[in-house]
This record gives C-alpha cells, structure tokens and sequence, in this order.
C-alpha cells in the first residue's frame, strides 16, 4: 500500500470515528425475549398495522416447519403472509432478488428474518433493495450507501435461530457473488433490525457442532469488540458479558442441547456481541 492510500485510509478512519457519535444506532425499538416469545410475534404485527409478511428463511428451516406457526398465525391474525426459503450459506445477490420480487409481488409491508446469519442478512439486503430501488446490490457495498438516500428499510424483524453472528443486532449485511467469488458486507445504520424475537426454543434444534461453531463466531465477535480501536465503555461492557455467557454457557448448550438456560444465555451472548462489535 503506498502513502498516499495509507494516508487516504486513516483520513477515512478518523471521519467514520468521528461520524459515529451522529449515526443513529437507536433503530432497534422492540424485543420480545424468552421460551415461547415467538407467539407474541403476530398479534404485534398486526398492532402495528401490518398487513402483507414477508418470511425469509432458509430451505432446511422450512422444511423442518419452523416457519409453519408463523404463518399459520400470521393468517389467523388476519394479515398476509408469503415465504420465501431458498436463502443459502452465505446469501446471493441472486437470493435477495428473488426474495424482493416476492416481496412486490405480495404486497408486503414488513419482512420476518427466520434463521441463522445467512436468512438475516439475506433479509436485510431485501430491505435494502426496498428502500434503495435504484440502487444494485454491489452499489450498496461499503458504508452508508443506504442512509445517505435518506430512505429507510421496510419494518425488519430478526428472529435468530443460531446464536452466534449477532446479525440480529449488527449494522451489516454479509453478501457474496458466486459470480466473481465475492464476499462483502453491506454496512449501514438502518440495516439494525426494528424488531427482535429472541426464542431459545427455536435453537434447541441447532446440533452440536453448529453449536460450537456459531458460538465460536460470537466469541470472535466479542473480543474484536474488546479490543477494538473504536470501543467504548459500553461496548466493552457487553463485550466482557458476551464473554462471560460464552465461557459459562457455550459447553453445556453443545453436550445439552435442549438446555433452555444455556440456548437462552447463549442468545444473549451472541446478541450482546453483535451489539458490542457493532
Ligand atoms: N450480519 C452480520 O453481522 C454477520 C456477522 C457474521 C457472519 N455473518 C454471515 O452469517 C452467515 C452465517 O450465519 P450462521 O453461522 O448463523 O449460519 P447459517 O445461517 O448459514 O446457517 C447454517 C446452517 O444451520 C442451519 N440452522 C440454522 N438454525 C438452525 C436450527 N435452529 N436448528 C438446526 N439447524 C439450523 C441452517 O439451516 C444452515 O444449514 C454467513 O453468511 C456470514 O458471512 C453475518
């Protein structure tokens, strides 16, 4: 890297730390936590006027009828409701188009992120192609390419079923172009989802070893935070929390994994280092 890049860089760097006490991080306005929680999620919906549901999850988690109820209550709540679950690891470009036409063809107003990392971060680039119509996906790589339209996503709700991206509580979008072997994130303020269903129900099904793995991805994610340039003091305080619930919690969620103690904290974990990373 030569000076002037080097110098380009840190000038970057300093305006984004400077820019971050004026970002509106505040997005999230609701959490429903705790065994069960996820039947509280319809009748919110609908008290808070949304009519057409956007599903957005993955082909394994669909066939295995995690998003059944949902709908199922979506219906008898009187709203709308489509699916769409052929979202893959490490979601296309490809996904979040297709995902958007349903999303237009059905009229929706809100979009429910059911999944792990690749259906939350599928359902934010949909959200983001809402708000940013005219905008493609690879033009929205990078930082602020969202807000700087001043056009907010559609309502977005995540509802982890891994614990360890934190994607639920995090500014990006994580992309990739089978196309040209790219990988890259969308990073923006509103792409923090408005709503959170945290339901350790939904991850007693999560076998161990995507267990260990997810749970090692929420480890890495907090220690970044710890150490970070950009920390703050509280950031490091949910840092050390999410390291602490990873210490204490990770094993026994692995060997038991029905334990609702240890998928509740684990959640938490994951949720507090996204937050902290974030
Ligand atoms: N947005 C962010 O801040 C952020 C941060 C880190 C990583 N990521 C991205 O997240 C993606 C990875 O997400 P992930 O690790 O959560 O995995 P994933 O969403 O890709 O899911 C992995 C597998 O676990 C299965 N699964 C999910 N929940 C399950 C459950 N409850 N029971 C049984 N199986 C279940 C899925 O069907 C899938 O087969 C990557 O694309 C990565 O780049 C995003």
């Amino acid at each position: 890297m030569n000076i002037f890049t080097k110098m380009g860089c840190r000038i970057f760097q300093q305006s984004m730390r400077l820019a971050m006490f004026l970002l509106p991080w505040n997005q999230c306005k609701k959490t429903l936590s705790g065994p069960g929680s996820i039947s509280q999620l319809p009748k919110f919906l609908k008290d808070n006027g949304f009519k057409s549901i956007l599903i957005v999850t993955d082909g394994f988690l669909f066939s295995s009828g995690k998003a059944d109820p949902i709908m199922a209550a979506c219906e008898a709540e009187g709203m709308k409701s489509c699916c769409y679950h052929d979202v893959v690891p490490n979601p296309t470009i490809q996904n979040i188009e297709e995902g958007l036409k349903m999303y237009h063809d059905n009229n929706c107003d809100a979009i429910v992120a059911l999944g792990g990392g690749s259906a939350m971060d599928c359902a934010k680039g949909i959200g983001a192609r809402v708000a940013c119509p005219k905008k493609s996906v690879p033009q929205m790589k990078g930082v602020l390419k969202i807000m700087i339209t001043g056009h907010k996503l559609p309502p977005l709700v995540a509802i982890p079923t891994t614990s360890g991206t934190g994607s639920e509580a995090t500014l990006a979008a994580v992309i990739s172009n089978p196309e040209t072997h790219e990988k890259y994130a969308i990073n923006d303020p509103f792409l923090i989802p408005r709503y959170v269903v945290m339901d350790p129900e939904l991850t007693k099904s999560l076998p161990p070893h995507l267990t260990s793995t997810t749970g090692m991805d929420a480890l890495t994610h907090a220690v970044e935070a710890y150490i970070g340039g950009e920390n703050t003091k509280q950031t490091k305080k949910e840092a050390i929390e999410a390291v602490q619930l990873i210490h204490k919690y990770l094993k026994q969620a692995y060997d038991h994994g029905d334990d609702l103690e240890a998928r509740v904290e684990m959640q938490k974990a994951a949720y507090l280092a996204g937050k902290a990373f974030t």
